[in-house]
């Protein structure tokens, strides 16, 4: 794994937009896998300043990794809204080239098929990924297996206590996710994974260094051949470099 350390998330930012726009400009039809959360801001906001300064993305395709469950893409806390705020409506790419989960899909495991078929017909070039505290990629959460394509996961209280922070209310805060599965992280051509905080330093050492376990899903990223992991100084307070 090729890990680079910087010295702030704005500066891990524009590296890893730079990464992005090498994709984005080197290939006919290039094919990103996205990640919503707080890590991923300042990536967005480094690759709309790209966009405004000439990076075209009129032929790019993104694939994001989840959705909650129960929540429709016009809710204020979903991960569409999420993405058209941080990204798509900043840079103006069409939204037919965007595709995310629908989490008010009145047959779950249908719309799980159909995110499979949408992932098999667009094989992903560069995947994004944030990483939980407790080492979970996209939602596929730690467990005693992995599950390997899409489908709908029960989120952990850890994970419910950490998303409660974007909702007004507890009760509001979803309890279920469809999300990719590992396999299709997997089966990216190159990943990035992205970690900020002193609050991930423990998580990132195990992901990184303690060997692969289902329950520090991410761990698992170890098998891939061309994975760089872009920190900040605390993430990476752990790992002795
Ligand atoms: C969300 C996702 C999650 C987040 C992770 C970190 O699409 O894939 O795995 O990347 O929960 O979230 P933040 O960045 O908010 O700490």
């Amino acid at each position: 794994m090729n890990i680079r350390v910087f010295r702030t998330p704005s500066d891990a930012g524009i590296y890893a937009a730079s990464m992005l726009e090498r994709v984005i400009t080197s290939l006919e039809r290039p094919v990103i896998g996205l990640a919503t959360g707080e890590t991923v801001i300042p990536v967005y906001d480094a690759l709309v300043n790209f966009v405004r300064c000439g990076l075209n993305v009129s032929h790019v395709t993104t694939i994001n990794l989840d959705e909650y469950v129960g929540l429709a893409p016009d809710h204020p806390q979903s991960y569409h809204q999420f993405m058209n705020e941080h990204l798509f409506s900043r840079i103006g790419i069409r939204m037919q080239s965007t595709h995310l989960p629908n989490g008010v899909a009145p047959d779950l495991a249908a719309e799980c098929e159909r995110y499979n078929e949408v992932i098999r017909n667009h094989p992903i070039d560069m995947q994004v990924l944030g990483i939980g505290v407790n080492g979970h990629i996209g939602f596929n959460e730690p467990s005693h297996a992995l599950i390997t394509g899409t489908h709908v996961v029960n989120l952990t209280p850890e994970t419910i206590a950490m998303n409660a922070r974007f909702f007004s209310r507890k009760e509001d805060v979803p309890r279920q996710a469809i999300t990719m599965g590992i396999q299709s992280i997997l089966q990216a051509k190159q990943i990035m994974l992205l970690a900020f905080g002193e609050h991930k330093a423990d998580i990132i050492y195990r992901a990184l260094k303690d060997g692969i376990r289902t329950d520090v899903p991410a761990s698992i990223l170890q098998l891939h051949k061309d994975v760089t992991v872009i920190l900040d100084r605390q993430s990476a307070a752990r790992l002795g470099l």
